[in-house]
Parts: structure tokens; C-alpha cells; sequence
């Protein structure tokens, strides 16, 4: 076993991976990575609080080796007064007490390592908690201190400073800016948070700010990790002058300009790009993306850097993964994309080219903890804009079964794809969105901020079914469970479908086993033509797939069967569905 250690810092080696040895440029793991989400608060609960955590995770890693995916992001586990699911960190390199502390996430990354899963830590470098003793101390500091100049305080507007400095909206809602009070209780300046107000946005024009973060992330990777994903990477720097803006009305919550997600306008192009907003994908970003790049270089081993930018046009986008920037970035019109055959073959295609141009692979995403589960997204019936969530008084309510089996199809089709694939926990089940939750039980702050007029995300978080007839399905051994379970999730947890021809669970495992034995991830596709418009049918390697996006079935080639995603009947692909084949010679 390899210990890395970086120069200047304590040895506080975990694990590492035996396969730190330098790769072949060009074959490295990440390229192909099937890389699996856990939501540590509803992942799995050791202690019985109710509150997934660290020991939890850990006992089930093997079923997710089982699973065969290559490695596991852990969303943020670090200390936070959880105001936004620990995306508001108190403390970068300490684990929050509900989740462990720093030996239990050692013990976790050890096993994960034994078991040869990488492991990818969540950094959210935008903001930091208003908890946190840096913005305390900027809050204690004088005006135009250096102390506060590590967040962006401003003077408020008009002849009592009582009219925020810009009009900036916060991605969940309401204002951007909150005024502070100063020790002697007059009002006194504001700070900007594109987030929660208890989410105040740095300064990262600030050369103490960059520094900080470079002491987390060698504190990270001294202790083993594999990479980061970094949190709002679009969002970093603000345009100078923090100049005005509004914001077009189909941009979505995060502003990313995702064009029509739904796809209800017939003919609108995936590259159309709404301007770009002064709060997000400024230019000045790369430079600090350069200097991690440096500092993740000199370690041991091809440690990553994922970015979560909602940066449209796509080819835009692709300037994070320049081969001096990040190493990937999530595919968001990928998941944005309706499960319509010219559109999942127009964004397919422009992937492949946008990322190869700069040497990227691409990536594919269907679903994580801040969108509505694709299980549900794709049956819904209405529009339904990114981070508004779906509640029960929320219009264009999905059609169960037909969104579990577009899911299955679509997953299928996915998974074919050449470069990397993230999953999000639960979706190897079938999970749906869960629509009725109750009012009193929502904690996403975009529910609070818009008083309810968005839903927001809790429907997508709600804790792991694992075991069918335990106590909350298995994830919390005393019943506990943060947002309530479905009661009839049964048939969904774990242990109803592992081992059972066609469950969505064994379907996953299928489809991830045959395409590292394909080694799909590494592959290349062409079109297969001959289909019509809704079926979106290529060959990657000896695979042939064949997705129905429509309504008619489709007769199959001559191939031997690998994978469907429905039963076949009589060798027809019936709609909403996927399957693999391997040519006929
Ligand atoms: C990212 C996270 C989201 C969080 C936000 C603010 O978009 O994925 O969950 O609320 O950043 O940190």
C-alpha cells in the first residue's frame, strides 16, 4: 500500500488505492467511471437518529461493489448547522458529529479502497456557512477590513443603505443580499448569498480565500482521496461591479440556462444560450481551476475534479474541462434532455464532439439530489422547472409506471454510452420522486424562501429502502427516518430485488457488469440507421442498442440477446423500452 504525502503537511495518510501508479494518458479510470452518488442524511443510518451517516455508509458498501460501479462521491458530510443539507459547511476539514467524525470516515474510505471504489469528496468552495468562524470574524471586523473582505459585504443603496446593492436573486428564492446589524444595533452593510442566507458567497478575487482552499483540498488528499466535486463551479466569480441583472424567465432556478428541459417546445436547439448572467461562468473562473489542476498534479495517482457548472451552451461548458482545468463536468442538457429520439440523439452527438474537442470524456447524468428522480421527471405531464420540485398541488402529476419504465429504458441507454455515468442513490432501485411528503416535514430552504410556492428538493431525498419488511426498510435500525418513507416502498427496497430476473436492481447490475466487460466507457458510437425518428438505435463495440422512444414497437435485428429493459415479445422492442444485442456474424 502506497501512503502519499505532500510536502509541508502531517502525514495523515488513509488508504490509497494499489492502483496508484501512473496510467496511460488517455486510458485513466475516470474516463469510463461509472461513479455512484450517496446523499449521506438518506443513505444509511448506523446510529438510529433517523439521520443516515458515515458508519452507515460504510456497512453497506459491499452492496454497492456488488452493484459494480467504480467509484462513490459522498455529497457533504463536513461540519454545517445543515441549513442547506451540509451544502453550508462550518468547517471543511472536520466531520459533521450526525455523520462521525474524521476516523469514521478513514474506516469508511478504507473499505471502500479494499473493495476498489474510489472515493470522490464534495467541495463547495462558492460559500461557506454563515457559521462559519471565517464569516464570523468578517462579521466582527470593521467595514473595509481585510476581515471582511473575504465575503462580499457591500453598502446598501438610497440615503439609509436600506436598498440591497444590486438586484440579484438568490437561486432559492427572494433576494440575494441580507443586511447585517452592527455590535451597536444600527443596520449596517449587506452580504451577498446567491443561496441561503446562511450561505454567504466569498470573495474569491481574495488571495486569502484561494489560499484556504488550497489548504483543503491537500488536507483532502493527504488523507487518500480520489477527487472532488466542486460544488456551483459556474458560480465562483461575480462580474466586476456586481453590475444588475434580470434574469430571462426560462433561465431556471440555477440560471444555467437549461433551454426547454421538458421539451415541450417542438423545435428548440440544445445550444441556444440565455446571456450569461454576472454571477455565473465568468472568465475568471478558470484561473483557479488551473492552479487545483497544479496542486492535484503533484499527488500520487489520478485524483479528479468534477465540476457542477449549469453553464450553457455546451461548448461553453467544455472550457471547465480543458486539459489544464477540471477533469469532467456534469452533463446537465444530458439530463435535461426528453426522452425523445431526435433530441437524445442531437444532445448524444453533441456531447461526444463538445468534450472531445478538449480532450473530455463526456459524462451522463439522469439524476441527483437536486432534481426531480427520473423515475417521475420523465412521466411528468406539465413543465416543471428545475429545483421547483413536484408536490402534491403541483400541476402535470407523473404517471408511476410509465415513468418507471421510461427510467429503466433510459438508464439502459445511458449506460451504453462511451465516457462516465453517475448514478444517484436509488435510482439502481426504481425510486420515484416522493410527491406527498408532508408540509412540516420539507427542510429544502427553497420551500421556506418561496413560502411553499416551490417544493423544492426533499422529494428526491428521502432515505434508502434496503430491507422490505425491517423497520424503516432497513435504513435505521431504530425506525427513525429524517423525511418519511413511502409505506408502500417494499417492493422497491434492496432485498426484494436483488436476485430477481428483471427487477430494475438486477438490470442496473447487468448493464454496468456487460459494459465493463465490453468496456463500453472506453468505446466510440455510430448510428444504426433504418429505425425512424423516435428509436434511437446505435453500435458501440460489438453492442447494439436500441432504445423505442416512441409509440410503435420496433422489430429487432438478428442478435443474441444481452440485455432488455422489458420483456421481449416475439423479438419486437415494445416503446419505452431498451435493449442490447450482440451482432450476429
Ligand atoms: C449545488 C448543490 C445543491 C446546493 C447548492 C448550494 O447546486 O448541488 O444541493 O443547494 O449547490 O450549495
Amino acid at each position: 500500500m502506497t501512503i502519499t504525502q505532500s510536502e509541508g503537511t502531517a502525514a495523515v495518510a488513509n488508504s490509497v488505492l494499489p492502483a496508484r501508479i501512473p496510467t496511460v494518458p488517455g486510458t485513466e479510470w475516470w474516463r469510463s467511471a461509472v461513479i455512484y452518488q450517496v446523499y449521506p442524511r438518506s443513505f444509511a443510518d448506523a446510529s438510529g437518529d433517523g439521520i443516515g451517516d458515515l458508519q452507515g455508509i460504510t456497512s453497506r458498501l459491499p452492496h454497492l461493489a456488488q452493484l459494480g460501479i467504480d467509484a462513490v462521491w459522498l455529497s457533504p458530510f463536513f461540519t454545517s448547522p445543515q441549513r442547506d443539507g451540509g451544502y453550508d459547511v462550518a468547517d471543511y476539514c472536520d466531520v459533521d458529529p450526525l455523520f462521525g467524525t474524521l476516523d469514521d470516515f478513514a474506516a469508511f474510505e478504507d473499505a471502500a479502497h479494499e473493495l476498489g471504489l474510489r472515493v470522490i469528496v464534495d467541495l463547495v468552495p462558492n460559500h461557506s456557512s454563515s457559521d462559519h468562524v471565517w464569516f464570523q470574524e468578517a462579521l466582527a471586523a470593521a467595514e473595509g477590513s481585510p476581515g471582511r473582505a473575504r465575503y462580499l459585504f457591500r453598502d446598501g443603496k438610497g440615503p439609509e443603505g436600506n436598498i440591497p446593492p444590486n438586484n440579484w436573486d438568490s437561486v432559492f428564492g427572494g433576494p440575494a443580499w441580507t443586511r447585517t446589524t452592527n455590535p451597536d444595533g444600527s443596520a449596517g452593510q449587506w452580504y451577498l448569498h446567491l443561496f441561503d442566507s446562511s450561505q454567504p458567497d466569498f470573495d474569491w478575487q481574495n488571495p486569502w480565500v484561494r489560499e484556504q482552499f488550497r489548504a483543503v483540498l491537500r488536507f483532502w488528499l493527504d488523507r487518500g482521496v480520489d477527487g472532488f466535486r466542486v460544488d456551483v463551479a459556474h458560480g465562483m466569480i461575480k462580474a466586476e461591479g456586481l453590475p444588475d441583472y434580470t434574469a430571462p424567465a426560462d433561465s431556471g432556478s440555477m440560471g444555467g440556462g437549461q433551454v426547454d428541459p421538458l421539451g415541450l417546445e417542438p423545435e428548440v436547439q440544445v445550444t441556444e444560450a440565455a446571456p450569461t448572467p454576472p454571477y455565473w461562468a465568468q472568465d475568471g473562473v478558470h484561473e483557479i481551476y488551473r492552479d487545483w489542476r497544479e496542486l492535484l498534479d503533484e499527488y500520487s495517482g489520478d485524483r479528479v475534479l468534477v465540476a457542477e457548472a449549469w453553464v450553457d451552451p455546451m461548448a461553453k461548458l467544455a472550457q471547465w474541462v480543458r486539459p489544464d482545468e477540471m477533469h469532467q463536468a456534469f452533463n446537465f442538457a444530458y439530463l435535461g434532455t426528453t426522452w425523445t429520439g431526435p433530441r437524445m440523439r442531437r444532445v448524444i452527438d453533441e456531447s461526444l464532439e463538445v468534450f472531445s474537442s478538449v480532450g473530455a470524456p463526456s459524462t451522463w447524468v439522469l439524476s441527483n439530489h437536486d432534481v426531480v428522480r427520473h423515475a417521475s421527471r420523465l412521466a411528468l405531464t406539465a413543465e416543471n422547472p428545475q429545483g421547483h420540485g413536484i408536490g402534491p398541488a403541483s400541476p402535470g402529476q407523473p404517471l408511476p409506471e410509465l415513468g418507471l419504465r421510461r427510467a429503466r429504458a433510459a438508464s439502459a441507454l445511458m449506460l451504453a454510452l462511451p465516457g462516465s455515468a453517475y448514478l444517484y442513490q436509488g435510482e439502481e432501485l426504481g425510486l420515484p420522486e416522493v410527491i406527498n411528503l408532508p408540509d412540516e416535514s420539507r427542510l429544502d430552504p427553497t420551500w421556506f424562501r418561496t413560502n411553499g410556492e416551490r417544493y423544492g428538493r426533499d422529494g428526491c431525498r428521502v432515505p434508502l429502502p434496503w430491507e422490505a419488511n425491517a423497520t424503516a426498510f432497513g435504513f435505521s435500525p431504530t425506525g427513525e427516518s429524517w423525511l418519511p418513507q413511502p409505506a408502500d416502498w417494499a417492493p422497491f427496497a434492496r432485498d426484494s430485488q436483488i436476485g430477481v430476473a428483471g427487477s430494475t436492481l438486477e438490470l442496473y447490475r447487468l448493464a454496468l457488469a456487460l459494459r465493463a466487460e465490453y468496456q463500453l466507457g472506453f468505446g466510440s458510437i455510430g448510428w444504426l440507421p433504418g429505425y425512424g425518428e423516435e428509436v434511437v438505435a446505435l453500435q458501440n463495440g460489438p453492442v447494439t442498442v436500441i432504445a423505442n422512444t416512441g409509440t410503435v414497437p420496433v422489430e429487432l435485428p438478428v442478435g443474441e440477446l444481452l440485455l432488455c429493459s422489458e420483456e421481449l415479445v416475439g423479438g419486437i422492442l415494445s416503446p419505452d423500452a431498451t435493449v442490447w444485442l450482440l451482432a450476429a456474424h
